[in-house]
């Protein structure tokens, strides 16, 4: 199995983070794997709010309760779409899901564990993040060193998702 396949096997959702601080290098190199998604005619509706500061991390981790994971995060990465930017609903939708993916794979490979955490609070969350009125918040990816090693998850079998014709 090549890299590529092995993180796309291997990743894992992770929830419990150590204290140590993310290299700044890394939280670069993670922005750029999302910049470098795929999306419908280039648009590239996503943008970014990297959330570092204590006095943040605590403010969205108040509304953001679930396993504590965003407080204790040293990164959460937000990623807003910029509905001027895109041209169709679904399509941006879906390069959004590209952009975060390719965040997630990074954050694995370079000894990270990260989490997507689906849309909670968004008003409150984006008035935190300082969204602007034409960004609406997709998702929270909260990134550090992972403290857990979780079991695989699940997935459906092959057959029974694939049709061949
Ligand atoms: C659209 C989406 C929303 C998700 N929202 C949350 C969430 O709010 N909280 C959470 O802990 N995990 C969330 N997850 C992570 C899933 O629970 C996780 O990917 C799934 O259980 C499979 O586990 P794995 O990522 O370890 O393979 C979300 C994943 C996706 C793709």
């Amino acid at each position: 199995m090549n890299e590529v396949l092995r993180a796309i096997r291997e990743r894992r959702s992770i929830r419990m983070f150590k204290p140590d601080p993310v290299e700044p290098e890394k939280v670069e190199a993670i922005l750029e794997a999302g910049r470098w998604a795929p999306s419908g005619r280039n648009t590239q509706p996503w943008r970014f709010v990297v959330v570092e500061s204590k006095e943040k991390r605590e403010e969205l981790g108040r509304l953001v309760t679930q396993m504590d994971m965003v407080r204790t995060a040293p990164v959460t990465i937000a990623v807003l779409l910029d509905t001027t930017a895109g041209y169709d609903r679904v399509k941006d939708l879906q390069a959004i899901g590209a952009c975060a993916q390719n965040m997630l794979l990074a954050a694995h490979s370079l000894g990270l564990g990260a989490c997507w955490i689906g849309r909670v609070k968004d008003d409150q969350v984006e008035k935190v993040l300082g969204a602007k009125e034409h960004e609406e918040l997709m998702m929270l990816i909260p990134i550090g060193y992972p403290a857990e090693r979780p079991p695989e998850r699940d997935r459906l079998p092959l057959d029974s998702l694939v049709r061949r014709i």
